[in-house]
């Protein structure tokens, strides 16, 4: 074998080699114990602490509010999409740990007018302008109930 091929030969196996070392130290010792990827990550993620409510919960304590909320504007939407992940106030239901923003910005998250949000989907107003007579949108729109200006 001509010489310069034993050497890119022995410089391949060093390399080889090096990366089977260096694989060896970064593997996580779990590995590969279930599947392809780190055993232990499933015990890592189910330790975390739960912070997302399930809407079922609500409706536990709100029931009221469900009944409103099916058939109406908002009825496609989680209670947790404008009321926060919820799990502490179902946890211990005392006033204050829930999410209770109205303003204007809050409901043009995704009411105010965006051209990648398409109409059909979700009717838009510029809030900076649409009826700034009053400063708070729930004032007008209760975002539970039925809305007169609906069909
Ligand atoms: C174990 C019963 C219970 C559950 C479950 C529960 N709540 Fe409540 N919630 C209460 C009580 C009690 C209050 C305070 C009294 C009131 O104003 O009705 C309250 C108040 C609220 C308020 C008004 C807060 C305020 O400061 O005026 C909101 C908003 C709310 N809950 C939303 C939710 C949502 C969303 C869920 C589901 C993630 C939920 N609740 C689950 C019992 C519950
Ligand atoms: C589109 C957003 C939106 C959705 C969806 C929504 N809410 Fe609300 N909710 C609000 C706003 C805004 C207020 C008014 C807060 C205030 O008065 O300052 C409110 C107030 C409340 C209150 C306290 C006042 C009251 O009417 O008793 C409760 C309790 C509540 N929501 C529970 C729920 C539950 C349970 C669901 C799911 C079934 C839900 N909400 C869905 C926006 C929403
Ligand atoms: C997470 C997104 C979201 C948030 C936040 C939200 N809405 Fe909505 N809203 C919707 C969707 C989706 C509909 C149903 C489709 C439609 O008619 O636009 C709707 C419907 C409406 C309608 C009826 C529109 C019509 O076509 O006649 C009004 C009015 C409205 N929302 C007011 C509010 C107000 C006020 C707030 C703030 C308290 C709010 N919304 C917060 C998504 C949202
Ligand atoms: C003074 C009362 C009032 C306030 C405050 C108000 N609206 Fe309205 N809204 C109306 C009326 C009335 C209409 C019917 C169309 C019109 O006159 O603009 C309407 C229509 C809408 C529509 C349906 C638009 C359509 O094309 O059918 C949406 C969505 C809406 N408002 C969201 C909001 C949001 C978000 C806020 C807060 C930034 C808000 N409104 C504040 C009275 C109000």
């Amino acid at each position: 074998m001509p010489a310069q091929i034993n050497r890119i030969l022995l410089l391949f196996t060093a390399f080889i080699g090096l990366f089977l070392v260096v694989r060896h130290f970064l593997i996580p010792e779990t590995f590969g114990q279930y599947g392809h990827y780190r055993g232990a990550s499933l015990d890592d993620i189910s330790s975390r602490e739960m912070v997302f409510a399930d809407k079922e919960d609500c409706f536990a304590c709100h029931d009221d509010i469900m009944e409103i909320l099916e058939n109406e504007m908002h009825a496609g939407l989680s209670c947790l999409i404008c009321h926060g992940p919820g799990r502490e106030h179902v946890d211990d239901p005392q006033l204050g740990n829930i999410n209770k923003e109205s303003g204007r910005e809050f409901c043009g998250r995704c009411h105010d007018i965006h051209p990648s949000r398409p109409l059909d989907v979700v009717n838009q107003v510029d809030i900076k302008t649409h009826h700034t007579e009053k400063t708070n949108c729930i004032e007008c729109h209760n975002p539970h109930a039925l809305w007169e200006g609906m069909e």
